[in-house]
């Protein structure tokens, strides 16, 4: 079993998200949305996160006591291997993240990673925490089931034009 630990970064370890979301291996799974937001990639999901902004976007979100945002660590290696989060959203549920760099998905960090993440969100005072995942994505959303997330919701979302159902989970912490 990989053994993790969640690390807050620096601003001089943000290199590694805007490598991440630099990767259209690792960011295929937000290509083909009709959103627009600066930095967007329609057709390979990256998102620009260049050296210029990684200040602000540090300042701005550690400052938000409604944000959460770590690393995902290899103690063995020592190397950053993936990152998650969650945020409160509109709608008053914290919605979460996960996200492995492609070099590193399918190794086993999953579950370690959700492990460590639904202890900190509940040591934080989080009571429950919300995710929406596309359907067709069966192995993230088996570790998600047997963490003891439950589907409450569905919807169709669109991507690259056409129907791609998906669901909203949700776990009491
Ligand atoms: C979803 C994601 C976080 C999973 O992280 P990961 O480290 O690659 O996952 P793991 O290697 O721990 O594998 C998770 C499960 O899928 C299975 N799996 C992984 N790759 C597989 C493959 N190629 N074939 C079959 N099963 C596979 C694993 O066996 C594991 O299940 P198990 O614990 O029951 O054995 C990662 O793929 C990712 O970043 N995807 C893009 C973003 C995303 O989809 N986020 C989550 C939903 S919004």
């Amino acid at each position: 079993m990989k053994k993790v630990k969640l690390y807050k970064p620096t601003v001089e370890d943000l290199w590694f998200r805007e490598q991440c979301m630099a990767d259209p291996d690792t960011m295929s799974y937000n290509a083909g949305y009709d959103v627009s937001y600066n930095g967007y990639h329609y057709d390979t999901g990256c998102i620009d996160f260049p050296k210029s902004e990684w200040e602000a976007w540090h300042t701005n979100k550690f400052s938000n006591p409604n944000f959460y945002y770590a690393y995902i660590v290899d103690v063995d290696t020592n190397e950053f291997v993936g990152y998650l989060n969650y945020h409160l959203s509109g709608e008053g549920r914290y919605e979460m993240g996960i996200v492995m760099y492609s070099k590193y998905q399918g190794q086993g960090y999953m579950r370690p990673a959700m492990q460590e993440f639904l202890s900190t969100a509940k040591q934080n005072g989080i009571t429950a925490l919300w995710d929406s995942v596309p359907a067709s994505r069966e192995k993230a959303l088996k570790v998600f089931f047997d963490f003891g997330f439950e589907v409450v919701e569905e919807f169709n979302s669109i991507k690259f034009g056409k129907e791609d159902l998906c669901y909203i989970i949700k776990k009491e912490l």
